[in-house]
């Protein structure tokens, strides 16, 4: 008789602002024949992945020329979302999370007589100016966003 064998591994990879890609906190949990990816990490962290894939979806429609979709109310976390531990709310990072939420919004203007795809990379370089400050490891990741 066979009986069923579940295990769970957990694989713990290095995690921090300093290199970019392997940096997420990623756990992989096998269940018999099911593989999964979780990653974990602080509210700040959580959302601002949210944000890249959010980024990478919207570059597709800038890049076809219409928008469907909408400036996300839940961005507005940035002004409140916890840090990970060794980090936390300065002047610096409100001055340009104050700068990326008024340029991410300008990519949803209707009215804007600034070429779409200028406003969106003007928003994607907020995220690379606030992350020369402070926490370089994802630039090359959000770069790859910038619209050549
Ligand atoms: C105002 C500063 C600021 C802006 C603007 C900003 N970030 Fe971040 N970002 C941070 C900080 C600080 C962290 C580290 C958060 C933590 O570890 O708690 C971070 C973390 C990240 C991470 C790593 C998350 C993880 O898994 O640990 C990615 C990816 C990222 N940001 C992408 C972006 C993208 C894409 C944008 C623009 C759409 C953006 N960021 C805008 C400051 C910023």
């Amino acid at each position: 008789m066979i009986k069923h064998v579940s295990c769970i591994f957990l694989i713990v990879l290095f995690f921090s602002c300093n290199s970019s890609e392997k940096t997420e906190k990623k756990v992989t949990i096998v269940d018999g024949a099911e593989r999964y990816d979780v990653y974990q990490g602080s509210e700040m962290a959580i959302l601002m992945r949210g944000m890249h894939a959010f980024n990478l979806e919207l570059k597709k429609e800038v890049q076809s020329g219409t928008i469907t979709t909408e400036f996300p109310e839940e961005f507005l976390k940035i002004h409140t979302a916890e840090f990970s531990e060794a980090k936390s709310r300065n002047k610096t990072f409100d001055h340009y999370s104050g700068q990326f939420i008024e340029a991410q919004k300008l990519v949803f203007a209707e009215d804007s007589i600034v070429p779409l795809s200028e406003r969106y990379n003007t928003a994607i370089n907020l995220c690379i100016t606030c992350h020369q400050t402070e926490c370089t490891g994802p630039i090359p990741k959000i770069k790859k966003l910038l619209i050549k």
